[in-house]
């Protein structure tokens, strides 16, 4: 399998109750590597530049408002398959349907506050990664 890099976002949900470390530890425990990492507060817009694909869904506004609310940590992930396997270690949107053991099922609040993002496809990672890191930010 290939190796990947997928951008993944710590929520604010997540950030508020100091859950970093607990998550960060998720990803290394599943061979998951940290390659870049920064804690940033987005604004509005600039969430919802983010997440444009969804601008017509009716949760976008509590959306967007929700990930500038306070501060988010966003890194890129490195690792066999990463894309999937960070899919896999985050569990469903909704927490709900989130299998057992994975970071939504053990810390989500709800599909709205579900305490990370993950790229969902080689194309839309390179596109997301390119919109919070530099190359020379990117050092493997
Ligand atoms: P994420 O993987 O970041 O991609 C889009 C986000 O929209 C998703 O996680 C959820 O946080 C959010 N989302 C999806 N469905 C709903 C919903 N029904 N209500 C509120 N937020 C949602």
């Amino acid at each position: 399998m290939a190796v990947e890099r997928t951008l993944s976002i710590i929520k604010p949900d997540a950030t508020n109750r100091n859950l970093t470390g607990k998550i960060n530890a998720k990803f290394e425990d599943a061979g998951l590597r940290i390659v870049a990492q920064k804690r940033i507060q987005l604004t509005k817009a600039q969430a919802g530049e983010f997440y444009a694909v969804h601008k017509e869904r009716p949760f976008y506004d509590e959306l967007c408002e929700f990930m500038a609310s306070a501060p988010v940590v966003v890194q890129v992930l490195e690792g066999e398959g990463a894309i999937a396997k960070n899919r896999d270690v985050m569990g469903a949107t909704n927490p709900a349907d989130a299998a057992a053991g994975t970071i939504r099922a053990e810390f989500a609040e709800s599909v709205g506050e579900n305490s990370v993002h993950g790229s969902d496809a080689p194309e839309t990672a390179a596109v997301e990664i390119a919109y919070f890191f530099s190359g020379l930010e990117l050092v493997g």
